[in-house]
């Protein structure tokens, strides 16, 4: 039994962190941290998800969805920020729960991990399909075909059915033959993309704010018996029968928009090359979650009410910026057009950002024998984990070609979520188990912090629903299947601790 807590040894770890360091230089503060997360953290979860969640569960109130969850990543993450700079290595909670939590605590998080990088990247490249057909429609008044560019489980009002989301598997085809000869994004590229997102956040801010209809926003919260709803084209929708509303409304669409705040702990994976870790660490990770959160509300607030929220089920459900600029804001077709270009831009840089990770991921698991070593095979040429990226490409684009976006969005949010609150407790844990490692960043108000981000989550989850309950248990049992068949035989830390005690 102890064995499935094995450990792996923390000089271990900080041993092979200082032979991956060399050639890393400490060059970030903690302003480029913050310019890292916004990077990361904004995309479909906004341009995509907050219609979803708005017309499906919380109506205008998503504005009290994007409140709660960020207080639940907000107190994730001050967790979070405790791990980081207990071992201000490169990594992600799977390396720092290996060292302070043991195996089975690294495996489910660096299993829940895949549900993260690599169905977070499959669902932004659903988005991406849906902002390019727009552009082209805009542009040159053409289509992708419906069946071409939709999932099988989804039908047209005209009662086309899908068959293959092909630009979605086309954008995660390029980006990860991008990946693998190599090309990062240079800190500069990122800095513009930022720029460039923040830009067309505010301006849709500023610019829809005018177009507000009060009535938009009555009521603000869908009432729990919203019963049968009228839509635009003459066909209605039986609330009552399909969502819930309400307060559970509310909730479970913060659980469908924390979708847009995953990335913020991508931040801590960069300790490795920032100018005073202990410090800059947590001011990264809070203050690109507050940043966003602010334009969050406010982008949500101009979203529902310019456009009625049941606009989102149907006509306004795809590319869900462009429709609302382009049915409510007559004279801004440029802002529209300008907004789907720095969309796509912006889907590809957080797209790029999470295979990155994904495969990064795998690369330190592989690495420690907890799954196969294939996917820790660099190129000869290009030194990167070239096997295990057109490894996660076939798996995303199964995702990404047949599956809806709200299967695969939500499943990257429970995934998420349930890492949290492994985060939440394994800080708790660790005060007990490990008080003597210093803690350069602590947490405060333990164990408040930690118990309310765990609640928090916790309450996500349950607001997602028995669907993707069952979606993350058979997620889990998958992994255990795995983990007990090929992980525990071949995990070199057990075979370490086996030698050690002969
Ligand atoms: N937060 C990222 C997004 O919204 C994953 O696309």
């Amino acid at each position: 039994m102890s064995r499935l807590f094995v450990r792996k040894p923390l000089g271990q770890l900080l041993s092979e962190a200082t032979e991956s360091e060399k050639g890393l230089k400490r060059t970030l503060t903690a302003g480029s941290l913050v310019a890292l997360g916004i990077g990361a953290i904004i995309g479909a979860g906004l341009f995509v998800r907050t219609a979803a969640a708005a017309g499906a569960h919380a109506g205008p109130a998503v504005t009290l969805s994007f409140i709660i969850a960020a207080i639940g990543c907000a107190l994730a993450g001050l967790c979070y920020a405790e791990f980081a700079s207990m071992i201000p290595i490169a990594g992600s909670a799977y390396t720092y729960s290996y060292a302070t939590l043991g195996e089975l605590v690294a495996w489910i998080i660096g299993w829940d991990l895949v549900l993260e990088y690599a169905l977070g990247a499959a669902t932004v490249s659903i988005g991406w399909s849906q902002y390019l057909n727009n552009l082209l429609n805009t542009l040159f008044h053409v289509t992708i075909p419906f069946e071409w560019s939709h999932s099988p489980f989804q039908v047209s009002d005209a009662g086309v059915h899908g068959i293959v989301n092909l630009p979605a598997i086309f954008i995660l085809f390029l980006l990860t033959l991008l990946l693998i000869k190599g090309t990062q994004e240079s800190a500069l590229v990122n800095t513009i993309i930022v720029i460039i997102k923040v830009a067309i956040v505010l301006l849709f801010i500023a610019l829809g704010w005018q177009f507000i209809n009060p009535a938009n926003h009555t009521p603000y919260i869908i009432p729990a018996d919203a019963g049968v709803v009228h839509l635009n084209d003459g066909t209605s929708v039986d609330y009552s029968l399909t969502r819930n509303h309400g307060w559970i409304g509310v909730l479970a669409g913060a659980g469908v928009v924390f979708f847009a705040f995953i990335g913020f702990d991508a931040v801590s994976t960069a300790a490795q090359e920032t100018k005073n870790p202990k410090k800059a660490m947590p001011i990264g990770i809070l203050v690109s979650l507050a940043i966003c959160t602010v334009l969050y509300i406010l982008f949500s607030h101009v979203m529902t009410g310019v456009a009625p929220y049941k606009d989102f089920l149907k006509e306004g459900a795809e590319a869900s910026v462009a429709y609302v600029i382009n049915t409510y804001m007559p004279g801004y077709g440029w802002l529209s057009l300008f907004i789907t270009i720095a969309i796509l831009a912006g889907f590809s840089s957080v797209i790029l950002v999470m295979l990155l990770g994904q495969t990064r991921v795998f690369y330190s698991m592989s690495n420690d024998g907890l799954v196969p070593p294939v996917f820790s095979k660099l190129h000869p040429k290009h030194r990167t984990p070239y096997k295990s990226q057109w490894m996660f490409f076939f798996f995303t684009a199964l995702f990404a070609g047949f599956i809806p976006d709200h299967i695969v969005g939500d499943m990257t949010s429970i995934g998420t979520l349930f890492a949290f609150v492994l985060v939440c407790v394994g800080v708790m844990v660790m005060r007990k188990t490990n008080p003597e490692v210093p803690r350069p960043f602590k947490t405060p108000l333990v164990p408040f912090v930690p118990i309310a981000g765990a609640l928090v989550c916790l309450a996500m989850i349950a607001g997602l629903g028995p669907g993707n309950w069952t979606r993350l248990i058979i997620w889990l049992a998958i992994g255990f299947v795995i983990y007990f068949g090929y992980s525990v035989k071949h995990s070199k830390a057990r075979k370490y601790h086996e030698q050690n005690k002969q």
